[in-house]
Protein backbone atom coordinates (compact mmCIF):
# COMPACT_ATOMS: atom_id res chain seq x y z
CA UNK A 1 0.00 0.00 0.00
CA UNK A 2 0.77 3.68 -0.06
CA UNK A 3 2.29 5.65 2.95
CA UNK A 4 3.37 9.00 2.79
CA UNK A 5 6.07 9.75 5.54
CA UNK A 6 6.56 13.79 6.38
CA UNK A 7 9.46 15.10 7.15
CA UNK A 8 9.22 17.94 9.98
CA UNK A 9 12.43 17.70 12.23
CA UNK A 10 14.44 20.09 10.65
CA UNK A 11 15.19 23.77 12.59
CA UNK A 12 15.56 26.26 9.98
CA UNK A 13 17.11 29.68 10.72
CA UNK A 14 17.14 31.62 8.17
CA UNK A 15 13.96 32.97 8.67
CA UNK A 16 14.42 34.38 11.61
CA UNK A 17 12.91 36.33 13.58
CA UNK A 18 9.35 34.54 12.25
CA UNK A 19 11.07 31.42 12.87
CA UNK A 20 12.25 30.43 16.04
CA UNK A 21 13.85 27.31 17.79
CA UNK A 22 10.45 26.54 18.93
CA UNK A 23 9.17 27.08 15.32
CA UNK A 24 11.00 26.67 12.77
CA UNK A 25 10.10 26.77 9.58
CA UNK A 26 7.68 24.02 8.64
CA UNK A 27 5.30 25.89 11.02
CA UNK A 28 4.98 29.48 10.04
CA UNK A 29 2.66 30.55 7.32
CA UNK A 30 5.14 31.82 4.59
CA UNK A 31 3.78 31.56 1.41
CA UNK A 32 -0.59 31.12 2.73
CA UNK A 33 -2.73 31.61 5.59
CA UNK A 34 -2.02 28.02 6.52
CA UNK A 35 1.86 26.76 8.01
CA UNK A 36 3.77 25.33 5.46
CA UNK A 37 3.20 21.34 6.71
CA UNK A 38 -0.63 21.94 6.78
CA UNK A 39 -0.39 23.22 3.26
CA UNK A 40 1.81 19.42 3.13
CA UNK A 41 -0.50 17.53 4.45
CA UNK A 42 -3.53 18.47 2.72
CA UNK A 43 -2.11 18.19 -0.68
CA UNK A 44 -0.94 14.80 0.34
CA UNK A 45 -4.38 13.36 1.93
CA UNK A 46 -5.80 14.09 -1.69
CA UNK A 47 -4.44 10.66 -2.64
CA UNK A 48 -3.37 9.02 1.08
CA UNK A 49 -5.99 8.68 3.58
CA UNK A 50 -4.67 10.19 7.32
CA UNK A 51 -4.07 6.90 8.48
CA UNK A 52 -1.79 6.51 6.04
CA UNK A 53 0.45 9.49 6.64
CA UNK A 54 2.73 9.61 8.78
CA UNK A 55 4.87 12.48 10.00
CA UNK A 56 8.21 12.10 11.82
CA UNK A 57 9.85 14.71 13.98
CA UNK A 58 11.57 16.23 16.77
CA UNK A 59 10.08 15.43 20.11
CA UNK A 60 10.28 19.05 21.01
CA UNK A 61 7.83 19.66 17.93
CA UNK A 62 4.61 17.61 19.11
CA UNK A 63 2.25 20.05 20.44
CA UNK A 64 3.19 22.21 17.09
CA UNK A 65 2.43 19.13 14.77
CA UNK A 66 -0.81 18.21 16.74
CA UNK A 67 -2.10 21.54 16.87
CA UNK A 68 -1.47 21.86 13.39
CA UNK A 69 -2.89 18.69 12.38
CA UNK A 70 -5.55 17.32 14.61
CA UNK A 71 -6.28 14.45 12.11
CA UNK A 72 -3.04 12.68 12.50
CA UNK A 73 -3.56 9.60 14.65
CA UNK A 74 -1.08 9.73 17.53
CA UNK A 75 0.66 6.28 16.27
CA UNK A 76 1.04 8.06 13.13
CA UNK A 77 3.72 10.75 15.04
CA UNK A 78 7.06 9.13 14.91
CA UNK A 79 9.20 11.43 17.37
CA UNK A 80 13.20 11.50 17.53
CA UNK A 81 14.37 12.04 21.07
CA UNK A 82 17.34 14.16 19.01
CA UNK A 83 18.08 15.93 16.07
CA UNK A 84 20.08 13.14 13.63
CA UNK A 85 19.37 14.22 9.98
CA UNK A 86 17.08 12.71 7.21
CA UNK A 87 18.96 9.28 6.96
CA UNK A 88 18.01 8.60 10.37
CA UNK A 89 14.81 10.08 10.51
CA UNK A 90 13.93 7.75 7.64
CA UNK A 91 15.50 4.99 9.03
CA UNK A 92 13.89 5.10 11.91
CA UNK A 93 10.37 5.91 10.44
CA UNK A 94 10.97 3.11 7.84
CA UNK A 95 10.91 0.57 10.74
CA UNK A 96 8.05 1.39 12.43
CA UNK A 97 5.99 1.41 9.00
CA UNK A 98 7.77 -1.87 8.03
CA UNK A 99 6.14 -3.26 11.31
CA UNK A 100 2.63 -2.20 10.25
CA UNK A 101 2.87 -1.89 6.56
CA UNK A 102 5.74 -4.62 5.51
CA UNK A 103 5.00 -4.29 1.79
CA UNK A 104 4.14 -0.97 1.81
CA UNK A 105 5.97 1.98 -1.01
CA UNK A 106 6.36 5.04 0.82
CA UNK A 107 6.68 8.77 -0.47
CA UNK A 108 9.12 10.67 1.78
CA UNK A 109 7.90 14.70 1.79
CA UNK A 110 9.31 17.14 2.84
CA UNK A 111 7.12 19.47 5.17
CA UNK A 112 8.46 23.19 4.19
CA UNK A 113 8.18 23.37 0.39
CA UNK A 114 6.22 25.26 -1.58
CA UNK A 115 3.79 23.67 -4.74
CA UNK A 116 1.94 26.03 -7.20
CA UNK A 117 0.64 23.06 -9.62
CA UNK A 118 -0.94 20.51 -7.02
CA UNK A 119 -2.42 18.53 -9.92
CA UNK A 120 0.49 18.26 -11.71
CA UNK A 121 2.27 16.85 -8.77
CA UNK A 122 -0.06 14.98 -7.62
CA UNK A 123 -0.14 12.82 -10.94
CA UNK A 124 3.65 12.51 -10.47
CA UNK A 125 3.34 11.22 -7.39
CA UNK A 126 1.04 8.59 -8.65
CA UNK A 127 3.35 7.82 -11.57
CA UNK A 128 6.20 7.69 -9.09
CA UNK A 129 4.24 5.12 -6.96
CA UNK A 130 3.64 2.89 -9.52
CA UNK A 131 7.54 2.75 -11.00
CA UNK A 132 8.86 2.19 -7.55
CA UNK A 133 7.29 -0.95 -7.73
CA UNK A 134 10.23 -2.13 -9.93
CA UNK A 135 12.55 -1.39 -7.33
CA UNK A 136 13.61 2.02 -8.06
CA UNK A 137 14.71 4.35 -5.83
CA UNK A 138 13.01 7.64 -7.31
CA UNK A 139 13.91 11.23 -6.73
CA UNK A 140 11.26 13.69 -8.40
CA UNK A 141 14.09 16.27 -10.23
CA UNK A 142 13.32 19.97 -11.33
CA UNK A 143 14.52 21.72 -14.36
CA UNK A 144 17.39 24.20 -12.58
CA UNK A 145 17.69 27.87 -13.09
CA UNK A 146 20.96 28.76 -11.82
CA UNK A 147 23.26 27.64 -10.07
CA UNK A 148 21.88 27.09 -6.46
CA UNK A 149 24.68 25.23 -4.02
CA UNK A 150 22.27 24.65 -1.34
CA UNK A 151 20.36 21.44 -3.38
CA UNK A 152 21.40 18.12 -4.84
CA UNK A 153 22.06 17.65 -8.51
CA UNK A 154 21.23 14.38 -10.35
CA UNK A 155 23.11 13.62 -13.58
CA UNK A 156 20.38 11.84 -16.14
CA UNK A 157 20.37 10.40 -19.67
CA UNK A 158 18.65 12.70 -21.99
CA UNK A 159 18.66 9.82 -24.49
CA UNK A 160 16.12 7.72 -22.53
CA UNK A 161 12.85 7.11 -24.89
CA UNK A 162 11.00 6.74 -21.11
CA UNK A 163 10.81 10.81 -20.77
CA UNK A 164 8.52 9.70 -17.45
CA UNK A 165 11.32 7.94 -15.80
CA UNK A 166 15.11 8.78 -16.40
CA UNK A 167 18.05 6.54 -15.30
CA UNK A 168 20.67 8.43 -13.12
CA UNK A 169 24.65 8.66 -13.76
CA UNK A 170 25.29 10.46 -10.73
CA UNK A 171 24.16 11.68 -7.39
CA UNK A 172 25.60 15.20 -6.07
CA UNK A 173 24.65 16.68 -2.87
CA UNK A 174 25.13 20.46 -2.47
CA UNK A 175 28.26 20.93 -4.72
CA UNK A 176 30.29 24.13 -4.59
CA UNK A 177 29.63 27.27 -6.58
CA UNK A 178 31.89 26.56 -9.77
CA UNK A 179 30.58 22.55 -9.61
CA UNK A 180 27.00 24.00 -9.76
CA UNK A 181 28.03 26.46 -12.62
CA UNK A 182 29.50 23.58 -14.99
CA UNK A 183 26.28 21.16 -14.72
CA UNK A 184 24.11 24.15 -15.50
CA UNK A 185 25.92 24.51 -18.35
CA UNK A 186 25.94 20.44 -19.48
CA UNK A 187 22.18 20.63 -19.12
CA UNK A 188 21.89 17.43 -18.02
CA UNK A 189 21.32 18.10 -14.80
CA UNK A 190 18.18 18.07 -12.40
CA UNK A 191 17.84 19.23 -9.10
CA UNK A 192 17.18 17.03 -6.23
CA UNK A 193 13.48 18.01 -4.97
CA UNK A 194 14.19 16.14 -1.71
CA UNK A 195 10.80 14.24 -2.37
CA UNK A 196 11.27 10.24 -2.76
CA UNK A 197 9.56 7.63 -3.69
CA UNK A 198 10.38 3.76 -2.89
CA UNK A 199 10.14 0.48 -0.51
CA UNK A 200 9.79 0.64 2.72
CA UNK A 201 11.83 -2.43 2.73
CA UNK A 202 14.26 -1.68 -0.04
CA UNK A 203 15.17 1.85 1.72
CA UNK A 204 16.16 0.30 4.55
CA UNK A 205 18.54 -1.96 3.05
CA UNK A 206 20.04 0.47 1.15
CA UNK A 207 20.83 2.10 4.22
CA UNK A 208 21.71 -0.96 5.41
CA UNK A 209 24.06 -1.38 2.43
CA UNK A 210 25.39 2.07 2.38
CA UNK A 211 25.85 3.08 5.80
CA UNK A 212 27.49 0.02 8.01
CA UNK A 213 27.30 2.45 11.24
CA UNK A 214 23.50 3.09 10.23
CA UNK A 215 22.98 -0.62 10.21
CA UNK A 216 24.30 -1.30 13.60
CA UNK A 217 22.17 1.47 15.23
CA UNK A 218 19.46 0.29 13.32
CA UNK A 219 19.95 -3.22 14.17
CA UNK A 220 20.18 -2.76 18.34
CA UNK A 221 16.79 -0.67 17.43
CA UNK A 222 15.30 -3.50 15.33
CA UNK A 223 16.17 -5.69 18.65
CA UNK A 224 14.86 -3.63 21.16
CA UNK A 225 11.83 -3.57 19.30
CA UNK A 226 11.16 -7.01 18.65
CA UNK A 227 7.70 -8.19 20.34
CA UNK A 228 7.04 -4.50 21.90
CA UNK A 229 4.07 -2.94 20.77
CA UNK A 230 4.81 0.76 21.44
CA UNK A 231 4.32 3.63 19.72
CA UNK A 232 4.22 7.40 19.83
CA UNK A 233 6.16 8.53 22.62
CA UNK A 234 6.48 5.96 24.66
CA UNK A 235 8.45 4.49 22.10
CA UNK A 236 10.55 7.21 21.53
CA UNK A 237 11.34 6.90 25.45
CA UNK A 238 12.15 3.63 25.00
CA UNK A 239 14.75 3.66 22.22
CA UNK A 240 15.86 7.29 23.24
CA UNK A 241 19.41 6.08 24.37
CA UNK A 242 19.94 4.09 21.15
CA UNK A 243 18.58 6.49 18.82
CA UNK A 244 21.57 8.84 20.24
CA UNK A 245 23.78 6.90 18.41
CA UNK A 246 22.72 7.59 14.58
CA UNK A 247 25.20 10.14 13.07
CA UNK A 248 24.21 12.77 11.88
CA UNK A 249 24.23 12.94 8.08
CA UNK A 250 21.68 13.56 5.44
CA UNK A 251 19.74 10.88 3.00
CA UNK A 252 21.02 12.61 0.36
CA UNK A 253 25.17 12.00 1.34
CA UNK A 254 24.39 8.72 3.05
CA UNK A 255 22.37 7.03 -0.09
CA UNK A 256 21.43 8.72 -2.82
CA UNK A 257 25.34 9.53 -4.05
CA UNK A 258 25.92 6.16 -3.47
CA UNK A 259 22.78 3.90 -4.48
CA UNK A 260 22.81 2.22 -7.87
CA UNK A 261 19.20 2.20 -8.00
CA UNK A 262 18.28 6.04 -8.49
CA UNK A 263 16.01 6.68 -11.09
CA UNK A 264 14.61 10.29 -11.30
CA UNK A 265 11.18 11.25 -12.60
CA UNK A 266 11.27 15.10 -13.93
CA UNK A 267 8.65 17.28 -12.68
CA UNK A 268 7.31 20.41 -13.46
CA UNK A 269 5.18 21.47 -10.46
CA UNK A 270 5.60 24.89 -9.73
CA UNK A 271 8.30 24.17 -7.09
CA UNK A 272 9.75 26.33 -4.80
CA UNK A 273 11.72 25.03 -1.41
CA UNK A 274 11.32 29.03 0.37
CA UNK A 275 14.82 29.00 1.59
CA UNK A 276 15.45 32.53 2.23
CA UNK A 277 13.17 35.53 2.51
CA UNK A 278 14.38 36.23 -1.00
CA UNK A 279 12.52 33.11 -2.41
CA UNK A 280 9.16 35.09 -1.40
CA UNK A 281 10.20 37.18 -4.35
CA UNK A 282 8.98 34.17 -6.68
CA UNK A 283 6.25 33.66 -4.35
CA UNK A 284 4.69 37.21 -4.10
CA UNK A 285 3.82 40.13 -6.40
CA UNK A 286 5.71 43.16 -6.15
CA UNK A 287 4.24 46.24 -5.66
CA UNK A 288 4.74 49.37 -8.17
CA UNK A 289 7.55 50.09 -6.52
CA UNK A 290 8.68 46.74 -6.37
CA UNK A 291 8.14 46.31 -2.40
CA UNK A 292 6.31 43.23 -0.82
CA UNK A 293 4.10 43.70 1.83
CA UNK A 294 2.72 41.25 4.31
CA UNK A 295 1.57 42.80 6.60
CA UNK A 296 -0.95 40.96 9.40
CA UNK A 297 -3.13 44.03 9.47
CA UNK A 298 -4.24 45.82 6.51
CA UNK A 299 -2.27 49.48 6.33
CA UNK A 300 0.48 49.54 8.66
CA UNK A 301 3.07 49.96 6.26
CA UNK A 302 3.66 53.26 4.67
CA UNK A 303 6.86 54.58 2.30
CA UNK A 304 8.06 56.99 0.38
CA UNK A 305 10.75 56.42 -2.05
CA UNK A 306 11.07 52.86 -0.92
CA UNK A 307 11.86 50.21 -3.79
CA UNK A 308 12.48 47.05 -3.95
CA UNK A 309 12.10 45.89 -0.09
CA UNK A 310 10.57 42.49 1.55
CA UNK A 311 7.95 44.10 4.57
CA UNK A 312 6.91 41.93 6.61
CA UNK A 313 4.53 43.15 9.56
CA UNK A 314 3.17 41.02 12.44
CA UNK A 315 2.26 43.79 14.71
CA UNK A 316 -0.22 45.91 15.04
CA UNK A 317 1.95 49.01 14.58
CA UNK A 318 2.81 51.23 12.01
CA UNK A 319 5.89 50.98 9.74
CA UNK A 320 7.90 53.46 7.56
CA UNK A 321 10.21 53.30 5.41
CA UNK A 322 11.51 56.78 3.17
CA UNK A 323 14.28 56.09 0.80
CA UNK A 324 14.99 52.88 1.72
CA UNK A 325 16.15 49.86 -1.09
CA UNK A 326 16.84 46.72 -1.35
CA UNK A 327 16.03 45.89 2.15
CA UNK A 328 14.46 43.14 4.10
CA UNK A 329 12.17 43.92 6.89
CA UNK A 330 10.41 41.89 9.56
CA UNK A 331 9.05 42.99 12.74
CA UNK A 332 7.66 40.14 14.90
CA UNK A 333 6.87 42.35 18.35
CA UNK A 334 9.96 40.09 19.63
CA UNK A 335 12.26 41.35 16.93
CA UNK A 336 12.54 43.14 14.94
CA UNK A 337 14.97 42.56 11.63
CA UNK A 338 16.72 45.16 9.25
CA UNK A 339 18.79 43.29 6.78
CA UNK A 340 20.06 44.05 3.35
CA UNK A 341 18.97 41.89 1.00
CA UNK A 342 22.31 40.42 -0.54
CA UNK A 343 23.23 39.15 2.78
CA UNK A 344 20.39 37.28 4.15
CA UNK A 345 22.55 34.02 4.49
CA UNK A 346 24.13 36.27 7.44
CA UNK A 347 20.92 35.99 9.20
CA UNK A 348 21.85 32.23 10.72
CA UNK A 349 25.20 33.97 11.61
CA UNK A 350 23.09 36.78 13.72
CA UNK A 351 21.60 34.42 15.60
CA UNK A 352 24.07 32.39 16.69
CA UNK A 353 25.63 36.14 17.88
CA UNK A 354 22.15 37.03 19.89
CA UNK A 355 22.13 33.65 21.43
CA UNK A 356 25.18 33.80 23.23
N1 LIG B 1 12.16 14.22 11.20
C1 LIG B 1 13.22 14.90 10.81
N2 LIG B 1 14.39 14.74 11.49
N3 LIG B 1 13.10 15.74 9.76
C2 LIG B 1 14.20 16.42 9.38
C3 LIG B 1 15.44 16.30 10.04
C4 LIG B 1 15.53 15.41 11.15
O1 LIG B 1 16.56 15.24 11.81
N4 LIG B 1 16.33 17.12 9.40
C5 LIG B 1 15.65 17.71 8.41
N5 LIG B 1 14.36 17.31 8.38
C6 LIG B 1 13.28 17.69 7.45
C7 LIG B 1 13.18 19.19 7.20
O2 LIG B 1 12.19 19.75 8.07
C8 LIG B 1 12.75 19.26 5.74
O3 LIG B 1 11.35 19.15 5.60
C9 LIG B 1 13.39 18.01 5.12
O4 LIG B 1 13.63 17.12 6.20
C10 LIG B 1 14.69 18.27 4.35
O5 LIG B 1 15.67 18.75 5.23
P1 LIG B 1 16.50 20.08 4.96
O6 LIG B 1 17.43 20.27 6.10
O7 LIG B 1 15.56 21.19 4.61
O8 LIG B 1 17.35 19.65 3.69
P2 LIG B 1 18.03 20.63 2.63
O9 LIG B 1 17.04 21.63 2.15
O10 LIG B 1 19.30 21.13 3.19
O11 LIG B 1 18.38 19.64 1.40
C11 LIG B 1 17.45 18.70 0.90
O12 LIG B 1 16.41 19.33 0.16
C12 LIG B 1 16.84 20.00 -1.07
C13 LIG B 1 15.62 20.59 -1.75
O13 LIG B 1 14.99 21.50 -0.92
C14 LIG B 1 18.23 17.71 0.04
O14 LIG B 1 17.41 16.61 -0.24
C15 LIG B 1 18.71 18.34 -1.27
O15 LIG B 1 19.32 17.38 -2.11
C16 LIG B 1 17.54 18.99 -1.99
O16 LIG B 1 17.97 19.62 -3.20
MG1 LIG C 1 15.19 22.37 2.86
Amino acid sequence: EKIALIMAGGSGTRFWPLSTEDKPKQFLNLVSEKSMIRETIERTVKIIPFEKIFIATNIKYLENIKKEIPEIPDENIILEPIARDTAACIAYAGLIIRKKYPDSIMAVLPSDHLIKKEEEFLHSLENAFKKAEEDHIITLGIKPTYPETGYGYIEYRKNDTDMEICSVKSFREKPNFETAEKYIEKGNFLWNSGMFIWKTDLIINEIKKYMPSHKAVLEEIEEALTGKDLFGISLSDYVKDIFCKFEKISIDFGVMEKSKLVKVIPIDIGWNDVGSFRSLEEVFPQDKDGNIIREETEGTYYELDSEDNIIINKENKIIATIGLEHFVVVNTGDALLICHKDKTQEIKKMMDKINK
